[in-house]
């Protein structure tokens, strides 16, 4: 028997039993006499000790030792002089009677421990080592958790499991595939799934009425803090429901996990449609965790002489609570952010109301006090607020304000990791003009219907359709995002023709999923949540990568396996593929 007990076990109840452990060595101090070792695993860290009067051949077994050994331990439970009470084995240690040694170990790149000395490429290229370490360890487990909370709500209602292929067809909307290459079918791809949205649809037709599934998708896109290249959805589909039923179904879940996992309960989720999401905080993912809140000033501030203003579609403002007192180094700063080229502002105006009630202004020279009175109204400003504006055209002012509005709300810190208001976003427009393109694209994919009452306008004003999709949002992170389909062939085929696919370009796409809806669809709708993002948000993390075991770096690499690679040549051959890498004179 490798152990008695794991190292997170024991505790002043096992005083004097004797016990064997089997861990990872984390370090060994020598104190005058006394050899302490800290044994790690899975569960936690348990202090061996080695004393004075200790057989000879056991201290030389503990010299031995080095970081990362694998070892076993046998040895009596004792109650520690001095406690440690940061761990919940620290009332006790293990006074070793015998130590096998199971595995050596190199010394290890960087130190195992809480905090490690390892920076993030080192740690990324050992990431087996780093996932040792207790926080990356506990992200994984409240992963598994997540998971496992999400499959016993989501089976208690009945949805079933079905598992979708992962060699499907390459489609050209939405973001870039990842294909395959078919040996048995030379010069022909797979595509691996963006999701299994066509697949899900087709088990709705196959009357499987509530589906799940916690699968992998993979996106050939810019990679960011919160997307990988191959992420985890739950994604899920309903018979029979309209957009209330699939949000409540849903709402619930969420609440279930903020409840199990978190110990939290979060009260009705509010819903905004994405027209008030874009006027009043500048995005479609609100974050709803602090206010300021965006106001539109237009015909408040033009026609007082300031061409810029005077010319200008749209002028809005942001109210800082408490910053009037901001100082001249702190506006330029703020004004060097909105000018970041990833903004792209001209510049910013101010107003500081300060606290005896004087209102004094960036461009003074244009405005009177009784003039700024009438903006800090619009705003609902009070003495000690500042107010920053800017302004432009507005589809391209309003998001800069959201951005302003957040890195505001990071200054003052206003975004507690440990708040979560979750939010619906709902009636995005159906479809999005491309203007490079000269085309327009479904803003979510092509199967989602348009509000009954906006069909008719999808040939005389596509633009103002609304769609039947909606977005889960917490904390400023669209976490997840679905819609009522289109089941009806028919309106499928117009939506098609809107999006600029001949006939047979969309029989060669889709022909099967608009062959399946000739045979009886129900009305269906659903959403997939991203998983890794959902893990977290939950964790409290930024960055999607440490709540995944094996992730990929920013470049799309895997450091440690060292992916992709290249391939050898007769793999390429039986494959008919030859390879040309732009800037290179090699083929193969
Ligand atoms: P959508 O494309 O909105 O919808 O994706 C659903 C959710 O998946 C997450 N997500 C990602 N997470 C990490 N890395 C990525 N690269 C990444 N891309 C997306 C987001 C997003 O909200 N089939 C539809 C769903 C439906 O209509 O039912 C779909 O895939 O959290």
């Amino acid at each position: 028997m490798y152990r008695t007990h794991t190292c997170g076990e024991l505790r002043v109840e096992n005083l004097d039993q004797s016990v064997c452990l089997s861990g990872w060595v984390q370090k060994v101090r020598r104190l005058g006499a006394m050899t302490f070792v800290d044994l790690r695993d899975r569960y936690g860290i348990t202090q061996l000790v080695v004393g004075e009067g200790a057989p000879a051949a056991l201290k030389q077994a503990v010299d031995r030792l080095g970081r990362e050994f694998v070892v076993q331990a046998r040895g009596r439970v004792v109650e520690r002089a001095s406690k440690n009470n940061k761990i919940p084995t620290g009332e006790i240690e293990v006074v070793l009677e015998a130590l096998g040694i199971l595995a050596e170990s190199d010394t290890p790149p960087f130190t195992i421990e809480e905090q490690t000395d390892g920076g993030d490429d080192i740690r990324m290229k050992y990431r087996y080592l780093d996932l040792r370490r207790a926080a990356v360890r506990g992200n994984l487990e409240l992963r598994h958790r997540m998971a496992r909370a999400v499959r016993n709500y989501l089976s208690d209602l009945d949805f079933i499991e079905v598992e979708t292929p992962v060699l499907i067809k390459s489609t050209p909307e939405g973001a870039r595939d990842f294909v395959v290459p078919s040996r048995m079918n030379p010069g022909q791809f797979y595509a691996l799934p963006q999701s299994p949205q066509t697949f899900k649809q087709l088990l709705m037709v196959s009357g499987f009425d509530r589906y799940f599934q916690i699968v992998k998708c993979f996106r050939d896109e810019d990679l960011r803090a919160d997307r990988q290249p191959e992420f985890t959805q739950v994604d899920c589909e309903m018979s029979f429901v309209e957009q209330d039923d699939v949000l409540e179904v849903f709402e619930g879940l969420m609440r279930h996990l903020f409840r199990e996992i978190r110990g939290i309960e979060v009260g009705p989720f509010p819903r905004m449609t994405w027209g008030e999401a874009m006027s009043e905080y500048g995005c479609d993912k609100p974050d709803l965790r602090f206010g300021m809140k965006i106001v539109e000033l237009t015909g408040i501030v033009q026609r007082k002489g300031f061409a810029v203003v005077d010319e200008a579609e749209y002028v809005g403002a942001i109210r800082v609570p408490g910053c009037a007192g901001y100082t001249r180094k702190q506006l330029d700063e703020l004004t060097d952010f909105v000018k970041r080229p990833q903004i792209g502002a001209k510049g910013l105006l101010y107003v500081r109301y300060d606290e005896d009630g004087s209102l004094r202004s960036s461009v003074d020279k244009f405005y009177t006090e009784v003039d700024l009175t009438a903006w800090a109204a619009a705003c609902e400003a009070v003495p000690g607020d500042l107010l920053l504006l800017l302004l432009g055209e507005r589809a391209k002012t309003l998001p800069r304000l959201g951005e302003l509005r957040i890195e505001m709300g990071n200054r003052l810190g206003l975004r507690d990791k440990n708040t979560f208001k979750p939010l619906w976003v709902t009636d995005f427009p159906l479809l999005e003009w491309d203007e490079e393109m000269r085309r327009f694209y479904a803003m979510h994919h092509p199967f989602t219907s348009p509000k009954p009452e906006d069909v008719e306008k999808m040939e005389s004003d596509p633009a103002s359709v609304r769609a039947n999709a909606y977005d889960l949002v917490i904390n400023g992170v669209e976490i997840g995002g679905g819609s009522i389909r289109i089941h009806d062939s028919a309106l499928q085929s117009k939506m098609f023709d809107r999006l600029g696919f001949t006939r047979e370009e969309a029989e060669a796409q889709f022909g099967f999923l608009l062959g399946a809806f000739k045979y009886g669809a129900p009305p269906h709708g659903g959403i997939a949540f991203g998983f890794d993002r959902l893990v977290s948000l939950f964790a409290g993390l930024d960055s999607i990568r440490d709540v995944i075991a094996f992730p990929k770096n920013n470049s799309g690499r895997d450091v440690m396996i060292d992916s992709p690679s290249d391939v050898s040549p007769t793999q390429l051959e039986e494959l008919c593929i030859s390879v040309q890498i732009p800037g290179t004179p090699v083929t193969r």
